[in-house]
């Protein structure tokens, strides 16, 4: 995919592996790493699955990275979010991450879907998540 223009892409790829392979996947052995770019700046959160006998208890990559963003520097505006595993044609985030994503952007919010060898697709969110919950107030 050509990508010239997308800000820290490349360096988003570069991490989003990194944190793959630090994934704990024992139980699945399916690892995952995300990366969260923030709007305007150079900064960019990086998650992994963390997997847990009580399979429920199960975090993806796609949260742990939005979760640490906002941990850091609380609920600040994201530019794109980019996502790696070992799949052809690449994984998109599940549908809880969809509606955690959905809570901090919109429709058009750009996810890059990797494999190992590099970013192979863009989709919005809002292809994902056609009509996500919003809110009840
Ligand atoms: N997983 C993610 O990290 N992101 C997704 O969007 C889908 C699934 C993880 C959860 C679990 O550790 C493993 O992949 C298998 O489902």
């Amino acid at each position: 995919m050509k990508h010239q223009k997308i800000p820290l892409l490349e360096e988003a790829f570069k991490k989003a592996m990194l944190a793959r392979n630090r994934a704990h996947a024992p139980y699945s052995n399916f690892k995952v790493g995300a990366v969260i770019k923030l709007a305007g700046i150079d900064k960019l959160y990086s998650g992994c699955n963390v997997e847990n006998a009580s399979f429920g208890a199960t975090v993806c990559a796609e949260r742990v990275a939005i979760f640490s963003a906002i941990a850091s520097k609380g609920k600040v505006p994201f530019e794109y979010m980019l996502l790696v595993t070992d799949m052809n044609p690449c994984a998109v985030p599940c549908g809880i991450c969809l509606q955690v994503i959905a809570e901090f952007t919109y429709p058009e919010f750009p996810i890059y879907l990797s494999n190992l060898t590099g970013v192979q697709e863009k989709v919005m969110l809002g292809d994902l998540l056609p009509r996500g919950f919003t809110s009840f107030t």
